[in-house]
């Protein structure tokens, strides 16, 4: 069962510092969460690092529609994201910001490498550009007439009334959001990472189609791009962007800064660094070409380009190593819709915790619709209602309290040693390498489905044996003691298999069973009589139908 020891680091996607955490976002937080708990429990050197993202146009244009600085914007932002992710239990090591000194050292420094190397080139493009406003205008910012249906206010790339999709030079009447200026032309000089160069090419055809274990959906997403030799899609990359922006400016280029997702990954690494320098962990036998330590990142599918080409890039021609892998999931849908601001179902994670829903039935619910892949899931409500009620509390959680009670009374809480012996017992110890298996892989839905079978066996072995019948019987008392103590120790067992999901109930029952926090090992260290359980207390409590209605209220 043990493997050797691996060195894990772990990232989630950067969060943009401009909005709330959403139970969209909380998808990928929890995916990666019960990963790394569950790679902590297999005894793993494991370092789990994320970051707000904090640059860019968005958030400097909104800083100053608050009237504050775009600092003092991400640093309240940054304690709003910091709660959700404690609120839902999200175990990070550490929790930065890409505004960061470590960053933007981290940045130049590789930006400059790439320069050494040849791969930056300057060229001068055309933009759009807002004459009042003094700034060039990111194509989202600008808004017209549809060139195809002329519906007004659509935005620079696609129509919402008739879905065309055009650029934002096709626009009719178009105009700048920020302004309302009509957008003129203008030429400025730009910086291209040379993704185009016949060294990228090579690098990243073998990168995505050989040497790393890609999920085949995005592995074949990448082919298109990297296409055979000499037939590569790739495009050079612009990583500049001109003043007024908020975010580093380029060391070799005053005025010029680096685009926001030059540094949003290598703030993966900063956000590392600043918890290496905390630590006295050595970053460098982390991040050198020839590291054994492993490096996987969790994102949503609509990042996978960066992820996939921009990120891996950089990071081999600046001479660091390359992600072992990149765990792409889909989105989150709610009652089959994306999620909406008009229907309520664009639930912010904090509106979940204000309306008093227990973030472990969310953490639950997730991980029974996440598998390997990046096909979208969906909340259905009623279903999360059933699914918490029947399963996690009437399956699972009831368990304990249809065998504690009876050993605290009659037996101070001593389970019989005799009784670990029993076949049920073993089999439910003898699934762990299948679960295990199942975490390794992300098939939490299967790892689920697996342990709720078990439980299903667990509550038979009771209905059959029913100790409330037993307990009438004074003969029968070490008969009682069996059959509670074989149920107790498979609600130990499971508790076991579940605490990735579920850390904040599994420390309860850690505490009620008076048993140290479990690691995956322990499946071989069931309960003792010389450790006494202590009385049985409450664990989780259902939730209630109408709290649903209260929380699509509480996001109109
Ligand atoms: N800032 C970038 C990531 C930079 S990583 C170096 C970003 N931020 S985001 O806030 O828009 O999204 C953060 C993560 O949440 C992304 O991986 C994204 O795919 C994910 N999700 C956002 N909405 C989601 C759903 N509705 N469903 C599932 N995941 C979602 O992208
Ligand atoms: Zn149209």
């Amino acid at each position: 069962m043990s493997s050797p020891k691996r060195r894990l680091l772990v990232t989630s996607a950067l969060p943009y510092a401009n909005g709330q955490i959403h139970i969209g976002h909380l998808v990928e937080y929890v995916q990666t969460d019960i990963w790394v708990r569950f790679q902590r429990m297999r005894g793993h050197e494991v370092h789990y690092v994320g970051a707000d993202d904090t640059h860019g146009t968005p958030i400097m244009l909104r800083a100053e529609k608050e009237g504050i600085t775009p600092k003092e914007l991400i640093a309240n932002v940054w304690k709003e994201h910091k709660r959700d992710f404690d609120d839902f239990l999200i175990s990070f090591d550490n929790y930065y910001t890409t505004d960061s000194p470590e960053n933007e050292t981290l940045s130049q420094s590789i930006y400059l490498k790439l320069r050494d190397a040849g791969l930056i080139e300057k060229r001068a493009i055309e933009q759009a550009y807002d004459p009042v406003k003094e700034m060039f205008l990111p194509d989202r910012f600008i808004k017209g007439e549809c060139p195809k249906c002329g519906a007004k206010d659509q935005y620079g790339d696609s129509c919402e009334k008739c879905g065309a999709t055009y650029s934002p030079t096709d626009l009719k009447n178009p105009f700048s959001v920020v302004s309302g200026a009509t957008p003129i032309k203008k030429i400025s000089d730009h910086y291209f990472f040379k993704l185009s160069d016949p060294r990228c090419e090579t690098f990243l055809r073998d990168w995505t189609q050989v040497r790393t274990p890609l999920q085949p959906e995005a592995r074949n997403k990448m082919k298109e791009w990297v296409g055979q030799p000499g037939d590569s899609k790739l495009g050079d990359w612009d990583i500049s962007r001109d003043a007024p922006y908020f975010g580093f400016e380029i060391p070799d280029a005053p005025g010029k800064y680096f685009y926001v997702w030059l540094d949003a990954p290598i703030g993966y690494y900063a956000s590392f660094l600043n918890y290496c320098q905390s630590k006295g962990l050595n970053f460098e036998e982390w991040v050198r070409p020839d590291t054994t330590t492993e490096q996987y990142h969790f994102i949503g599918k609509d990042i996978l380009y960066f992820h996939t080409l921009f990120w891996p890039a950089t990071l081999h021609f600046a001479g660091y190593r390359t992600p072992t892998n990149v765990f792409a999931h889909g989105f989150l849908t709610v009652d089959g819709e994306k999620m909406s601001k008009s229907r309520g179902t664009l639930i912010s994670a904090h509106s979940v915790i204000e309306s008093g829903f227990n973030p472990e039935w969310f953490r639950y619910y997730f991980a029974t619709k996440l598998n390997d892949s990046m096909e979208d899931l969906d909340l259905n409500l009623q279903d999360f209602v059933a699914r918490v009620n029947s399963d996690l509390l009437g399956k699972y959680i009831n368990i304990a309290s249809r065998s504690a009670g009876f050993l605290v009374k009659r037996f101070g809480g001593v389970v019989s040693d005799a009784a670990m012996h029993n076949p049920l017992l073993t089999e439910i110890a003898d699934a762990n390498q299948r679960i295990a298996e199942l975490y390794e892989t992300r098939e939490y839905a299967k790892a689920l489905r697996t342990i709720m079978e078990l439980a299903d066996k667990v509550n038979g072995f009771v209905d059959e044996n029913k100790p409330w019948e037993i307990a009438k019987d004074p003969e029968r008392e070490a008969d009682l003691q069996k059959v509670c103590s074989v149920t107790l120790e498979a609600f130990r067992l499971l508790s076991l298999y579940l605490k990735p999901v579920l850390p904040q109930v599994t420390a309860g029952v850690e505490e009620f069973l008076s048993i140290p926090a479990m690691s995956w090992n322990d499946v071989k260290t069931p309960l003792s009589s010389e450790n006494p359980i202590k009385a049985y207390q409450h664990l989780m409590t259902r939730v209630e139908a109408p709290q649903i209605e209260a929380l699509l209220a509480a996001n109109l």
